[in-house]
Parts: C-alpha cells; structure tokens; sequence
C-alpha cells in the first residue's frame, strides 16, 4: 500500500559511549558488540535499524535484555538522539524540531507508559491522569471531566480520590494507562508496560488493551520481553538482537517461518494452537457451489477435490451439498431448482478463531471446515491436515 508509514527509522545507529562519531567507522566495518566495547569502550546500542510503523497498527519490539529495544523507542519521542539516521513521525524529522516544536511533540503527539508505572506518588489518582492535560494548560474541571471518564474506562471508577500507594500493582498500571490515553496522544509508547504484572492480571492487561485498540485505533508500540504477549498483541512484530533487527513481519510469518536461530529459540516453546488463528493455516475456498438448479450444482461438484462442497448465495456461506444426495435428486429432476432440502447444516469457524478452538470441531468431521466471515462470506477451508503441518512440526525450518 501507498500509504506513508506514521513512524519511519531510516538506517539508525546508536553508539553509546565518549565519543560516539570516532568508532562509526569501525561500526560500519561490522565490528560486533563485544568488539566494539573490549576495543573502544563503546557500547554499540542500536545497528542499521530500518522499520515502518503504520498508523494504527499495534506494533511489538521484542528481544533479550539488553538487546536495544528501549533505546529504539527513545528514539521515537527523542528522549535519546541518534549516532546517525533518521527518524519520520508522521512525515516530520524530529531531529529537525527545536526545543518548543519538540515540547508540544512529546505533549501532544506521544505518551509513553513505563514498566514500573511512573506514578507521582503525592497525588492522587485523579491528579495523575489528568496530569499531561495540566501540563498541556487544560483547565482543571475540562481535565478532571476527562480523567474520570477514563478512569472508568481502564475501570477505576470510585478511585479518583485515592494514592497509587493504595493501588494494587494492576490497578497501578491501569492508572499509567488511563494517563497516556488521557492526553489523546495519537501514539502509544509502551516500554515493558505489563511485565511488573502477575500473569493472570497480566493477561486482563492484555484484553483490555485489544478491546480498548478497537474502539480508539491508536498506533501503539509495545515492548515486551515475552513471545506470548508479542503474539497475542502485535499485528506485527521485531525482534531485535545486539542492537539488530533480526526479523519483523506478522506473528504468523515469525512463528512458521523463523529467520534465524535466535528466532527460532523464541519460537519453539510456543504453543501454536493458541497463537495462530484460523485464517492464517486455512486453505482458499475452492468447494464453492453458486448454482441455481442441481443439474448445475453437479456440473460444479465434478470439478471439486472432493464429493461435497459449499452452497454459497447472495446470502452467503448456506451448508453443505453432498455429491450423493444431488446425483438422487438430479435422477428425479435435473432441471429443478436447488432447494433447502439438499442443503445439510455443517457449522462453520471463524477466520479470527483461535486454532486451538476449533481442534475438536475439525477432527469430528469427515469434511474441511468452512471458514466462514461476519458477514458470511466464505473465506476458506480448513481441513486436519492444515492444523497437523502446523501443530505437528514444531522444529521446521525457515523456508
Ligand atoms: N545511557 C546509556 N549509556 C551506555 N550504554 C547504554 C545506555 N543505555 C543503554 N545502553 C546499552 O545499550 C544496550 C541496549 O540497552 P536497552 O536498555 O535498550 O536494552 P533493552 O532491550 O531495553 O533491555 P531490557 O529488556 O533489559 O530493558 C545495552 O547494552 C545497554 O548497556
Ligand atoms: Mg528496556
């Protein structure tokens, strides 16, 4: 698509270190991490980083300790400037910015949720959220108003008046989030927001965080240390290893085809079942039958794989026809129209199911499952061996 990235790094390098210009060339060589530190006392942060974040999207960074990923992300909202590259958000160079620019840039246009919550302590939960907007000269009861509404929505209503000392650390994080998305920030910076949470809270983090995205469509950044979480948000993801960019794509593409070994470490304790939904395994719907009378539904099973296939109307995705019950019909009439009768009920998955869903509906038929969207549009088939390739072989390689 032609549409320009909201955020775009362009060939970014950050050196750590006295004098940071005076190793780039022993950088652009290919001296490594270590080599560059035991050799020159500089720490080699972030190496030929180029990647494209688009408006919207949820975007996960991921990688070991220590692998670069918070220094990527200071880059975003200049809290760190580079040794050499770019930075684009939203088309702007923001090493291009002064000082005032770059004030209402970091205001307005990102807010960052920290790991360890980063809440003022002597002031209340209210006066914390609403904190940005005070700090953006919003009058107090415009900013109040709108804090406690988002306060109800990360569901504190009734803490307003609390400290974060009184907070469990869930509702803590819930507090920073409400924060950031209290300010209208078009982009979300979440550096490890959800890592300091317990799993089970950890993981109504993560719901609330999707359910939120759906209703706000903000461009989030999320970095997390942990593949799950990765899977489960990103629509895509990077990981990053020594200051590089390993492998980005979806987490489909990162989960079967991993391109390097690193990866592949990540990715093998996964358990695809949940990570993978339907759409990405199943086939293109080729048992399609769109004909008016059962002379012609025959015609059009005769060139199917199979012996059955799906009737499909301008209503959509109706059941399955059975080559065996259209021949009985056709020896009757072959002229008459397709009715109701032939049609049998076979329940169809949906393309955003969560494979391990669907696992027992699969093996319980005789035919591939119709894949079948909101609108009931027929999208694909999914048959077993499309969920035994990918449950199967959990040590393929990259192809
Ligand atoms: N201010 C700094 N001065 C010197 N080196 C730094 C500085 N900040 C980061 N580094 C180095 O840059 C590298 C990347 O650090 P960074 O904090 O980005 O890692 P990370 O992936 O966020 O790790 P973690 O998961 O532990 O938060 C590390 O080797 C670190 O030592
Ligand atoms: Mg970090």
């Amino acid at each position: 698509m032609a549409e320009q990235a909201l955020i775009e790094i362009c060939e970014l390098y950050k050196v750590f270190g006295k004098y940071p210009a005076s190793v780039m060339s022993q950088v652009h060589e290919g001296a490594g991490k270590d080599e560059l530190l035991a050799e020159t006392g500089h720490t080699l942060g972030l190496r030929d980083i180029n990647l494209k974040i688009n408006r919207g999207e949820i975007f996960v960074i991921m990688g070991l300790s220590g692998s670069g990923k918070s220094t990527l992300i200071r880059h975003f909202n200049r809290l760190i400037d580079p040794t050499e590259g770019k930075i684009l958000v939203d088309g702007v160079d923001v090493m291009e910015l002064n000082k005032k620019e770059l004030e209402q840039f970091r205001r307005h246009k990102m807010s960052m949720v920290f790991q360890r919550f980063g809440l003022l302590p002597h002031k209340t939960v209210l006066e914390n959220v609403s904190y940005g907007l005070a700090v953006q000269g919003v009058k107090k009861p415009v900013r109040h108003q709108k804090a406690t509404e988002w306060l109800e929505t990360v569901g504190l209503k009734g803490y307003e008046q609390q400290y974060p000392s009184q907070l469990s650390g869930g509702q803590q994080q819930r507090v920073g989030l409400a924060r950031a998305l209290c300010t209208d920030a078009e982009i979300l910076l979440m550096d490890e927001a959800f890592s300091a949470l317990d799993p089970l809270i950890r993981s109504e983090m993560q719901d609330q965080l999707i359910e939120l995205q759906d209703k706000l469509h903000k461009t989030i950044v999320f970095i997390t240390h942990d593949l799950d979480e990765a899977l489960r948000l990103g629509d895509k993801i990077a990981i990053l290893k020594d200051g590089e960019l390993v492998q980005q794509g979806k987490p489909e593409e990162i989960l079967l085809n991993p391109a390097t070994e690193y990866v592949e470490a990540f990715v093998k304790d996964v358990n695809r079942a949940r990570a993978l939904t339907v759409e990405t395994v199943m086939n293109p719907p080729i048992s399609r039958i769109t004909a008016n009378t059962i002379g012609e539904a025959l015609e059009q099973m005769k060139k199917l794989p199979e012996d059955y296939g799906y009737y499909v109307n301008e209503d959509g995705y109706q059941g399955i026809l059975l080559q065996e019950t259209l021949e009985q019909a056709a020896e009757d009439n072959a002229e008459a129209a397709l009715n109701e009768t032939l049609i049998e009920e076979l329940e169809a998955v949906s393309p955003d199911a969560i494979l391990e869903s669907v696992i027992p509906e699969t093996l319980d038929t005789e035919y591939h499952l119709p894949v079948v969207d909101e609108e009931g549009s027929l999208q694909g088939e999914l048959s077993r061996s499309n969920l035994a390739e990918v449950l199967g072989d959990s040590s393929r390689q990259a192809a």
